[in-house]
């Protein structure tokens, strides 16, 4: 089956000269005109068409892909989980290396299915669009794909579509470098109906020696506090108990907006919203976390038991060419406010081994900190080189055999420690947020604790979403098994 015969319809050149200027009218505007085209294909077709969006990398791009799917649903698919669907799109992350190869290897996958479906639609998206030689690539040895699309305008997404549907030859590909457009009230379907990522801010000013997400992220622009709060009482309304704030910085939430506030006082807004019962956020950075931020945590009592707190390197040195702007002993009188005044909080981390010129002794100044820090856990990197970013050629890269043998090394002290914090609970009683029923019990269901431990418990999927004190009654690693306290 060939794509649509547009000649019951205006030609794309029609249809974009007819569109509002104006967002998201004009996005309004376009998901009506592909909706029409989906319902004729239908017709042709006989059946409902299937969507499939499939994320990679962090909770920014699970959100985005939660906008995908919304226009998508509004144009008339039905969700699948099958790749092998009407219309497939990949949320792309280009964070570290691999995340790049896993979309290469299943881009062969998608081909095979495109073979047997001539209608079928792939789209890619997200980061790893906006590193000019994997556009590329694509270009040259991907040429099935229909539409590229990158982080800056995925809001025009249903624009895109339309303009890919009824392209008849040859990938579509619209990629800005950067931008300070924030299009808001635009369709999303969430993943969960209980609790919801929201985006507080868009991008990264913080130029990470090895990190490539303020060239594909762009600059820190942030959302108004009104438009957020909106955001959350909308949700809220809908059922939603916890929100997540997103941002890769979100320190820095608020400058730049005309009115300036600071996340602190983002979350004493937040706090305010009634039916909402917990408030999450993620990423601060340990160069400006303000004792504001800190007081406003232990304050406010929506505000989760929990910091994850990026370290990367234990090494001042390190740091210093890491351009993190702080110092071992920086870090670590931070981890002694934050447990000073909220004494029972959890310290996560990222880390990153084998950054270019680590020394032994420079990762036993890793290993330091985390003896020290005590970390409840860790998300422990191998470090990834990044074409364009300036670690990418620094002097004395480290060897892979070394790298491998600090990370091991890492993970075994990252676990240990783990363990002895999460075990601490055993026995208490403990308010649980039920997320879902256990996959490989289903007499059993999973929730979260406020400083994010797991605990199964028996139970049925009529408690998902609520709050319950369960009684912790035997820790198993890294998580608990308990039961319901009435
Ligand atoms: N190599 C390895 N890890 C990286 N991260 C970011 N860039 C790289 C890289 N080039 C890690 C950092 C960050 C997390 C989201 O990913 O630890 O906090
Ligand atoms: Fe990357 Fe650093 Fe920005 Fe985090 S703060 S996104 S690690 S540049």
């Amino acid at each position: 089956m060939d794509k649509l015969e547009s000649k019951d319809f205006m030609n794309i050149t029609d249809l974009l000269n007819n569109a509002p200027d104006k967002e998201p009218e004009r996005q309004y505007y376009f998901i009506d005109e592909a909706a029409k085209l989906i319902s004729k294909k239908e017709q042709e077709l006989g059946r409902k068409l299937t969507c499939c969006v499939t994320t990679f990398g962090c909770q920014m791009n699970a959100r985005d892909s939660e906008k995908l799917l919304g226009i998508l649903k509004k144009i008339g698919y039905v969700e699948s989980t099958d790749e092998n669907a009407d219309f497939v799109i990949y949320n792309t992350c280009t964070v570290r290396e691999n995340a790049n190869n896993k979309v290469y290897g299943r881009l062969g996958i998608l081909h095979n299915y495109k073979k047997k479906n001539k209608g079928m639609m792939i789209a890619l998206c997200g980061c790893m669009m906006q590193e000019p030689t994997v556009v590329e690539n694509l270009q040259e040895h991907y040429k099935f794909v229909d539409l590229i699309f990158g982080t800056h305008n995925i809001y025009k997404f249903a624009e895109l579509f339309v303009t890919s549907f009824l392209n008849k030859k040859g990938t579509i590909i619209d990629i800005w470098k950067d931008t300070d457009k924030i299009v808001e009230n635009l369709p999303i379907e969430r993943k969960y109906s209980f609790k919801s990522g929201v985006n507080i801010m868009f991008g990264c000013n913080n130029f990470c020696t090895y990190c490539i997400v303020p060239y594909v992220r762009g600059r820190e622009r942030s959302r108004t506090p009104e438009d957020i709060v909106k955001e959350i009482k909308d949700l809220v309304a809908d059922g939603v108990v916890e929100v997540m704030l997103l941002g890769q910085n979100v320190n820095s939430y608020g400058i730049g907006l005309e009115e300036k506030t600071s996340f602190a006082k983002l979350l004493e807004m937040i706090n305010d919203i009634e039916g909402l019962k917990r408030i999450r956020f993620m990423t601060p950075h340990p160069k400006d976390l303000s004792d504001e931020l800190i007081d406003a945590m232990a304050r406010l009592d929506k505000v989760c038991n929990h910091m994850h707190l990026p370290l990367q390197s234990g090494s001042t040195e390190i740091l210093k060419k890491m351009n993190r702007r702080y110092t071992k002993e920086d870090y670590l009188v931070l981890v002694d406010k934050l447990r000073a005044r909220i004494p029972d909080i959890a310290i996560t981390t990222d880390i990153i081994v084998g950054f270019p010129g680590e020394t032994e002794e420079d990762f036993l100044e890793t290993i330091d900190v985390v003896e020290k820090v005590k970390y409840d856990s860790a998300f422990t990197f191998i470090y990834s080189k990044r074409t364009g970013t300036p670690a990418a050629t620094m002097p004395n890269q480290v060897d892979d055999a070394t790298v491998k043998d600090r990370f091991d090394r890492l993970l075994k002290l990252v676990q240990n420690n783990g363990h002895d914090k999460v075990r601490q609970f055993e026995g208490t009683v403990q308010e649980v947020l039920v997320e879902e029923v256990n996959e490989q019990d289903e007499t059993l269901v999973t929730g979260k604790m406020t400083n994010n431990i797991t605990v199964h418990f028996p139970g049925d999927k009529s408690l998902i979403g609520q709050i319950v004190k369960v009684k912790l009654n035997c820790c198993r690693g890294f998580y608990y098994i308990g039961e319901v306290i009435s």
